[in-house]
């Protein structure tokens, strides 16, 4: 690094240097020349002051014919150091007077023509002198005239001869000697200032650009408050440009965006992430082992996430932490609490964390399910933050880290993170494995800031959940949302334009992921009972008129599901077009769930009575207009359901994605039935095919039912046939392949940052 700024210093210098040698080369003669002119200039007045004080004496002691009373005087005048000899010339150029160290060889003459060069300059054997004549000028003596002069009439004055003046110029090339002197020492400290405030700015510059450099490759721009560089405010926008080109060059080379699926998943993570263990940590475990009294049976919960995340983690095969919750989970595992995985594959190590009875009512009936879920969700629900639920959250948050770090068997583990059950876990896991690549992704909607201001522990969320590398939410609407909370929450730099947030020297993408489901296999349809029989089979179990136009509901037991607005919409669609009396029937399958909060159980209660209203009021013997199905049904029971309906049902009044819309859509190879989709799910972006309503609005939602119950087949056809081919092609390979090629993108912007630190300080 050091040696580097030197060689860097060195180019300015040694130019520098250079420039300041020929600047004395050429100033020295030059000096030279002018300090002689001065000083010629100098000698002549000096010789033209002397000549004065002597004229008088000179011109007397000529017109009286007395020369050689001259001569002491000469001796004492050159006594001045300067004064090297003098002659004094008669008027027709004979020498008649001269000091001791005036050359016998120079004549009058001479002198007189050297004196009138620009240079009047003679060479002698002692050293070169100057010379000078200056005319005498006197009124001649009148012969026998004894009257002092001052009483007669003045005569004009008249040429009376000249005075040679020899000056030493010895003194003069002294001087030039010291002057050079001087001037090569002053170019040389200049030389030495100028070098030495080139070296600390340089320095301190390069320092600067280092950083600058290093911010924009960060993304922080040139505002970061540490790195006052704008000298390099041109060259961002290029850098920025060239790391862009880098990253599209990435994406391309992931290959077209369609065509997911579970291999191309595996490749980009052999390819993109050098093979990386992946980790999935979530509170809903993919299978659950139950105890009953014909032994231990697996079963699968009725859970969007699992849904979603079970196919991409047996496609990658690594670890998935999750709560155990089965009564036989205990039973089945190895002594570091794992177990292979989908039971008889055993695709992936499912790794169980316990809780006791008292953190499951804090962490997840509590805080997350009383506070984070309404929160989050606009249902009108209010949620309830208590101080000793957030303690267990945060408590359990940690349970939950340190089995990720213990399953960790390297550095940097890409760590999927999800849900709103583990909002502080990022930063957790980020504390122990700084190298993770942890992505987390928030299957629920994120509120505005306003509505998440109400959470007392805003800030300690928002910090927790920047621990991340990536953060998904299911569309653009909640990733703004979120950028916006911590706008207003937090100190954190957000580039709008990448969606990213530096929080603490640490940056977080943040994207949107519209999560999907796995397209079924040919080996699973080939497995499905044709439409005929589903529908024979769904009207004979539940006992359904043979020409009942069937309208189905598979939800959660959830108050955001929109299951009484449904109601009201089968029961109002009942009252408008009362030939559909006896003719329509809605099944609503709900899974129960969260039935020890008031709040479900109080909802669950209205939408029971609910239905009873429905069905007292249009039921007659042989038709029940609402079929009400609270109990958990397995997959295959919910494909028959959409294969035997004629349309389905998504009312829900706030959703993040909704993952029901898309199994209904998947199940129907046949390509026919209806989808009524409310247009508060995230899911309602992604098909329009659909009869999208606002659920709150009964007449609205009732009239669509009515539409897609009278919808003709071929209709039917158009819609559906398009919604497959979005669902298809939007798979969930591909909401998993999008984060992991975005996750392999960082890790290489991070190794190439490393390199050039790592370069930097070499
Ligand atoms: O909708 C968000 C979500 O996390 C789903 O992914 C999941 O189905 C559900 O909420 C959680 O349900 P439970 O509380 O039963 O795990």
């Amino acid at each position: 690094m050091f040696l580097k700024t030197v060689r860097l210093q060195l180019r300015f210098l040694v130019p520098l240097m250079v420039t300041l040698i020929a600047a004395a080369y050429l100033a020295v003669p030059l000096m030279d020349q002018v300090t002689l002119r001065w000083f010629s200039r100098d000698l002549n007045s000096r010789g033209l002051l002397v000549a004065n004080a002597l004229s008088d004496s000179v011109s007397e002691a000529m017109a009286a014919g007395r020369t050689a009373r001259l001569r002491p005087l000469f001796q004492r005048a050159e006594q001045d150091e300067r004064l090297f000899a003098i002659g004094l010339c008669s008027v027709d150029g004979k020498l008649l007077e001269r000091t001791q160290g005036f050359p016998g060889t120079l004549t009058c003459p001479v002198a007189d023509e050297i004196s009138s060069k620009a240079e009047p300059r003679l060479p002698l054997p002692s050293g070169t002198v100057h010379v000078g004549v200056h005319d005498v000028m006197g009124r001649p003596l009148i012969p026998g005239n004894d009257t002092p002069p001052d009483a007669q009439a003045e005569p004009p004055p008249v040429f009376m001869g000249r005075l040679v003046l020899l000056h030493d110029m010895s003194f003069i090339e002294r001087r030039s000697q010291d002057t050079r002197r001087y001037l090569i020492g002053l170019i040389a400290g200049l030389g030495l200032v100028i070098a030495l405030i080139t070296v600390v700015v340089a320095q301190l510059s390069w320092r600067g650009w280092v950083k600058g450099v290093r911010a924009i490759m960060r993304g922080e721009g040139l505002l970061s408050p540490l790195i006052p560089a704008p000298e390099l405010a041109p060259f961002a926008a290029e850098l920025r440009a060239r790391l862009r080109d880098m990253e599209d060059e990435f994406r391309r080379s992931q290959g077209p965006e369609t065509g997911w699926s579970a291999e191309r998943l595996r490749t980009l993570l052999q390819t993109q992430l050098s093979g990386a263990q992946v980790i999935v940590v979530s509170n809903r475990e993919p299978y659950i082992h139950e105890r009953t009294p014909e032994g231990i049976v697996v079963k699968r919960p009725a859970s969007g996430l699992v849904t979603a995340v079970e196919p991409v983690m047996r496609a990658c095969s690594g670890t998935w932490v999750a709560h155990g919750s089965g009564s036989a989970d205990g039973d089945v595992v190895d002594a570091a609490d794992r177990v292979l995985v989908p039971p008889g594959e055993q695709d992936y190590w499912l790794r169980r964390v316990w809780l006791t009875p008292e953190e499951e009512q804090g962490y997840y009936y509590g805080f997350a399910n009383e506070g984070m879920w309404p929160l989050c969700h606009v249902a009108h629900v209010r949620p309830v933050f208590r101080e000793s639920d957030w303690e267990t959250y945060r408590a359990v948050n940690q349970r939950f880290a340190d089995a990720v770090v213990a399953e960790a068997r390297g550095e940097d583990p890409v760590v999927l993170v999800q849900d709103y059950h583990f909002a502080l876990l990022p930063a957790m896991v980020r504390a122990k494995l700084p190298q993770a690549t942890i992505l987390t992704f928030w299957h629920i909607p994120w509120p505005n800031p306003e509505s998440f201001g109400i959470c007392p522990w805003r800030r300690e969320i928002l910090q927790g959940m920047l621990g991340s590398t990536i953060l998904g939410f299911h569309t653009r609407f909640h990733c703004k949302n979120f950028i916006e909370t911590v706008d207003r929450y937090l100190e954190a730099r957000i580039e709008h334009e990448h969606s990213t947030i530096a929080f603490h020297e640490k940056e977080t993408l943040v994207e949107s992921y519209p999560i999907s489901i796995e397209w079924p296999g040919e080996a699973e349809v080939s497995a499905w009972a044709p439409v005929a029989e589903c529908r024979r089979r769904v009207v004979e179990r539940l006992g359904l008129p043979q020409d009942a136009c069937i309208a189905v509901g598979v939800d959660r037991f959830d108050y955001t599901k929109g299951i009484l607005e449904r109601l009201n919409a089968v029961e109002r669609l009942l009252e408008k077009w009362p030939s559909w009396v006896g003719r329509f029937v809605f099944v609503q399958v709900a899974a129960p769930t969260r039935s020890v909060l008031d709040e479900y159980r109080s909802f669950q209660e209205r939408v029971q009575r609910l239905a009873q209203r429905i069905n007292l009021r249009f039921g007659r013997p042989g038709y029940q207009p609402v079929h009400l199905l609270a109990q958990h049904h397995e997959h295959d029971a919910v494909t028959e359901m959409f294969r035997a309906a004629d349309v389905c049902v998504v009312t829900s009044l706030h959703d993040g994605m909704n993952l029901v819309c898309k199994e209904f859509v998947a199940a129907r190879d046949d390509l026919q039935g209806v989808l009524v989709l409310s247009r508060f799910a995230g899911a309602a972006r992604e098909l329009p095919e659909a009869l999208v309503v606002n659920p709150y609005h009964v007449e609205e939602t009732a009239d669509a039912l009515n539409r897609a119950a009278t919808m003709p087949a071929a209709e039917q056809r158009e819609r559906m046939a398009s919604l497959r081919s979005t669902v298809r092609e939007f798979n969930v390979f591909r909401w998993a392949g999008r984060m992991l090629a975005d996750a392999g993108r960082w890790r290489l912007r991070s190794r190439i940052e490393a390199r050039v630190r790592r370069h930097q300080n070499g």
